[in-house]
């Protein structure tokens, strides 16, 4: 018996690559472990989003390298966005590795481990294939109650910023059928919670069924409660969407919206396809259709070119929209990118105080609208006992904050109303009614 253990890094597309990683895997007789110490074989699956990521990688291989000479047939292997973007490369950035296998050959995991296992010799698979959309797989979902279903592949978009068409390749839609039987095969399995993936899912089309249509579909599997979706470009949300979601019981009160930026300028220059203003009317009527939704956002801070007044303006803008939580990021120039090409990038020191300024912003912002939410009653979805305390469940609500509450084993994986009392910048606390 192999044993395999899967290290996962980057965003949810990659959480739900590692379970369908774990599906090909185990079918071919290949056994996933939750021990790194059983393991024969140690796969990372990688992201490239920004520079650091893949320094942290890269640190996290080194350091088992000492596993590797203590046991020399222990196999390493890179898969993920890292591995199609620098392919065999990697074997000369940590020549430990043994194998490398881009985001589309998915499939040929257990082969090429088995060659590797026989041979010894690196080898790698990273041809990138538009129409990979890993049909009548069906991961092995990790989490216990919430479930994430990928409904698209890649991206067309071409932020001039984002390494992630290149690693991910051209849009590409699943199939509407395959979608429902996913889904409703992780409701027979007691996944209540479930998340529809896409780096643009407004842009999901399958024959006649747009975004839209297969929300309204999603909507009406029996056998789940709760649906959420990420990630959603404000240039393709369409009002058939919003209304989609206003009207359909299970689609929760949550959504993420991606700004970027609160200028106009630099939404231009990053390839956006909107305008501040734009941004602006999508959440008013966000926030008119669906009177308790929590929007959260990404923000870059320092993309090439913004000066004093432009980044005021995405200050300006994060104080006027009040997101309930905001994902901020240090803008990293990614090889092969238009905007690593542009000649006023601002300097690390700069990007990293105008990064610490909207950090600050966002957790007063963050604070306010989670204290909002004392004396409301919310539905929580208990998902486990509170981490610090073992006579306390933790779960969320619908509109995905984490909520704690005084409760016992019985309350784990059911949904109970708790009146919020407390509010950190965090987390909710209250109490069962
Ligand atoms: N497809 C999603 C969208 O457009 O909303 C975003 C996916 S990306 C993996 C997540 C976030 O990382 C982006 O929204 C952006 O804020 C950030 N990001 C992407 N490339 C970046 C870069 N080169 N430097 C800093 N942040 C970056
Ligand atoms: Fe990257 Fe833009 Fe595509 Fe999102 S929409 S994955 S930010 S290129
Ligand atoms: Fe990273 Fe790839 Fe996701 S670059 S953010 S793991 S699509």
């Amino acid at each position: 018996m192999m044993n395999i253990f899967l290290e996962t890094y980057g965003c949810q597309m990659n959480v739900a690559d590692s379970e369908l990683v774990a599906s090909i895997l185990s079918r071919d007789g290949l056994f996933v472990v939750d021990n790194i110490d059983q393991a024969d074989v140690i796969i990372f699956n990688t992201c490239s989003v920004r520079q650091h990521a893949e320094n942290r990688v890269i640190g996290r291989i080194n350091q088992e390298l000492s596993r590797k000479r203590q046991n020399p047939k222990l196999l390493i292997g890179v898969i993920g966005c890292m591995a199609q973007r620098l392919g065999k490369e990697i074997s000369q950035i940590i020549p430990a590795v043994d194998f490398v296998v881009g985001t589309d050959q998915y499939e040929f995991l257990p082969e090429i481990i088995n060659k590797t296992l026989e041979t010894h010799v690196f080898s790698y698979k990273t041809v990138s294939d538009n129409s990979q959309v890993y049909n009548e797989l069906h991961p092995i979902h990790q989490g216990k109650f919430n479930a994430f279903v990928t409904i698209m592949r890649g991206c067309n978009n071409f932020c001039s910023y984002c390494i992630v068409p290149y690693t991910r390749g051209r849009e590409r839609s699943r199939p509407v059928a395959d979608i429902i039987s996913e889904i409703t095969r992780a409701g027979d399995k007691g996944f209540k919670d479930i998340t529809l993936l896409g780096q643009n899912v407004n842009s999901y089309r399958n024959a006649e069924v747009n975004f839209a249509e297969l929300l309204r579909r999603v909507n009406n599997i029996e056998n789940i409660s709760r649906i959420r979706f990420i990630t959603s470009h404000p240039k393709d949300l369409s009002d058939e969407v919003i209304e989609v979601m206003a009207e359909s019981d299970k689609v929760c009160e949550h959504l993420h919206l991606a700004l970027q930026s609160g200028d106009d300028d630099i939404l231009r220059r990053m390839n956006r396809g909107y305008t501040a203003d734009h941004f602006r009317m999508i959440v008013g009527k966000l926030r008119k259709n669906i009177p308790d939704i929590s929007i959260t956002t990404d923000v870059i801070a320092g993309f090439p070119g913004e000066n004093q007044a432009q980044f005021e303006r995405t200050r300006q803008i994060m104080q006027e929209l009040e997101f309930d939580y905001a994902f901020t990021y240090k803008y990293s120039p990614r090889e092969g990118t238009v905007a690593a090409t542009f000649p006023d990038q601002v300097s690390e020191t700069e990007r990293l105080v105008r990064l610490k300024e909207l950090i600050k912003i966002q957790e007063k912002i963050t604070l306010k609208k989670y204290q909002q939410q004392i004396g409301k009653i919310k539905e929580i979805y208990v998902e486990n006992f509170s981490r610090k305390n073992k006579s306390e469940v933790s779960g969320k609500s619908r509109d995905y904050k984490i909520t704690v509450f005084p409760g016992g084993e019985e309350a784990i994986g059911r949904f109970i109303r708790v009146r919020i009392t407390d509010a950190t910048g965090w987390t909710l606390r209250g109490e069962s009614l």
